[in-house]
């Protein structure tokens, strides 16, 4: 996720082009840039680094009317100042942003180097502006070297490009948001509507497939191949002050919203559908043969979605525990050489989860972190990385990332243990289609919740508890976190098999208890949950519809029957919608929880 914006019309376009790079700053913040049309040519200012410290290098004043800008959250290459867009060709004659993933980057990569071109950045995006150069060297003119060059273009992208000396900006859209926004002889470009709305409330939103082209003079719409298409403009009604959030109150909620875009983002190119197998291009074939066991290390909600990777793992066949990344030192089993260590962290600066991958290290093990963040301590420290891709995440409570952490941890289970046994795991083949439809079925989720009214009805309890066995356990541990976290009130997971070993004691009509549902040994946590149940606590049952939990509970949250190693994602994101309205109803600070931080930096 990236923002990107593009303006054209009279007067400098700095100033528009950095308020659009502030507003869009929730989409990522690790580098930002900006270029604009001088009248003879392209000057271009970029670095790593917030927009605050762009602006404050852009010494002399830059000058120019046509300008695009961008802000970034790495997906290929740390956040440098050569990796920061826009990026250009080699005489810095055609310009180019990008928001999203240039899957067949490496091939167009290979090819243009043998035709001479230079690159000097390790992102994807860089092939864009080389690819145009290339097409203008061959005489397609600008308009037709643009054209040219997306069609061929694999994977997602919203792409902002100009051409030097030219008054118009060429733009597309494939899978990553990109919005136009009108006023009289003024004219953006943006990833998202807050970028402009101190300038104008005329938005159209474009669509997959569509091209644009700006000049003074208007917006023409067209499809890839230069046909006219009809785009209407919108009039919205939207607070700048507010309009981070887009339409939500707040970020977490934005935040859950975005679950289906974000996973959509973290799976791209990384299942193989013609092969039937995952494609993590990261890893070389066979780089897990030798891998003897296991350690996952992480705290808070990615311990949980550590848990969730390495209850799959085992499950999968090969040897694997998951710990509390602050006990690491006092409780770790031994490692050696074949020993996998797998640091979980969103931030990838959380101090415990590096003293643990630091320890580690230093012990010989192998190395890998699955983090958000490019260019983070964990992903420079460790011998491996896994990026979950899933933007940046403002509220302090995670949402978007565990789920992204749980999937990719899923399938990176799945290709060690193929690795490592020689084979696919049996399931593979049903599981990756399950894993391609999970963002649309988190959009059903969302699309159908009833979460906000159950919260409503247990408002006044006592304690919340949350059950679930084999994968909804790390579930059942994540909704009681969250709740806990942001509506200050007491909530307790447990294993659901442990209920009778003592919590049941605790166990009143003012303690509802969500029992997550995941379709492995379902019948053994329904007996849990009666036993809560006959203690007079309502029950309330995160399942498929037609499941016999519902006959059972008093309420029921629904979601997509899916496969069992999926389904308690799904279950998820139900409780993730309760703590949200939960604490919403409480009226607590949900972005920003009482004595948390978004980035834990001390033991
Ligand atoms: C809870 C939450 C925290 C983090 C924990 C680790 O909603 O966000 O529990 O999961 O502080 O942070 P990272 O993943 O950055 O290492």
């Amino acid at each position: 996720m990236c923002g990107i914006i593009g303006r054209v019309g009279d007067g400098n376009a700095i100033e528009p082009l950095l308020t659009g790079l502030e507003n869009l700053e929730y989409r990522g913040y690790d580098s930002a840039g900006i270029a604009v049309q001088n009248g003879s040519g392209i000057d271009i200012e970029k670095r790593s680094g917030k927009v605050e410290e762009l602006k404050e290098s852009i010494g002399e004043p830059l000058r120019g009317e046509v300008g695009i800008g961008h802000t970034r959250w790495s997906t290929h290459g740390p956040p440098t100042d050569a990796n920061a867009h826009p990026h250009t060709d080699e005489s810095a004659d055609v310009a180019v942003v990008h928001n999203g993933i240039i899957e067949n980057y490496a091939e167009l990569k290979e090819r243009l180097a043998a035709n001479g071109y230079e690159f000097t950045s390790d992102t994807d995006t860089e092939v864009i502006p080389h690819l145009i150069q290339y097409y203008l060297d061959a005489d397609f003119g600008s308009e037709r070297a643009f054209r040219q060059a997306i069609s061929e273009l694999e994977g997602s992208y919203a792409v902002t490009a100009m051409v030097s000396g030219e008054h118009v900006l060429y733009a597309a859209r494939q899978g990553s948001p990109l919005v136009v926004g009108i006023e009289d002889g003024e004219y953006f470009l943006a990833s998202d509507v807050p970028a402009f709305l101190e300038y104008t409330d005329s938005v159209v939103y474009l669509e997959d497939g569509d091209v644009v082209i700006v000049d003074e003079t208007g917006v023409e719409f067209t499809d890839l191949e230069g046909n006219p298409v009809t785009r209407t403009p919108e009039t919205v009604d939207w607070d700048p002050e507010q309009a981070g959030k887009g339409e939500y109150d707040h970020f977490m909620l934005k935040e859950i919203h975005e679950q289906p875009t974000s996973l959509a983002q973290a799976l791209e190119g990384r299942i193989d559908p013609r092969r039937g197998r995952i494609a993590l291009s990261e890893f070389e074939p066979g780089t897990f043969d030798d891998v003897e066991s296991v350690q996952f290390v992480a705290c808070g909600t990615s311990y949980h979605a550590a848990l969730y990777g390495s209850l799959g793992l085992n499950q999968a066949g090969v040897q694997s525990t998951a710990l509390l990344a602050n006990e690491y030192s006092v409780v770790a089993p031994p490692v050696d050489d074949d020993t996998l260590v797998i640091a979980v962290t969103q931030s990838g600066e959380t101090a415990d989860t590096l003293n643990a991958l630091r320890q580690a290290n230093a012990e010989g093990a192998r190395t890998l972190t699955v983090t958000n963040v490019v260019g983070s301590t964990a992903a420079r420290e460790a011998n491996d990385a896994l990026f979950i891709r899933a933007g940046p995440e403002i509220g302090v409570a995670a949402t978007k990332t565990f789920s992204s952490q749980a999937v990719m941890l899923t399938l990176l289970s799945q290709r060690i243990a193929a690795d490592r046994l020689g084979e696919p795991p049996a399931d593979l083949e049903s599981l990756l289609p399950a894993v391609e439809s999970m963002p649309s079925a988190i959009e059903e989720v969302l699309a159908t919740s009833e979460a906000a009214s159950i919260a409503r009805q247990y408002d006044d309890s006592q304690s919340y508890f949350f059950i679930g066995r084999g994968l909804g356990y790390p579930v059942a541990l994540e909704g009681a976190l969250k709740f806990k976290e942001i509506t200050y009130e007491h909530a307790e997971g447990f294993a659901s098999g442990e209920l009778k070993h003592g919590p049941l004691a605790l166990v009143t009509p003012d303690t509802p208890v969500f029992a997550v549902f995941t379709g492995q040994e379902d019948e053994k946590t329904l007996k849990n949950a009666e036993e809560a149940q006959t203690r007079g606590a309502p029950v309330v049952a995160v399942c498929p519809d037609g499941h016999p939990a519902i006959a059972v509970a008093d309420e029921h949250l629904s979601i997509p029957d899916t496969d069992s190693k999926l389904a308690g994602l799904l279950a998820n994101v139900q409780l993730q919608l309760v703590s949200y309205h939960a604490a919403d109803l409480l009226d607590r600070p949900i972005d920003k929880p009482r004595n948390l931080a978004k980035s834990v930096t001390v033991e």
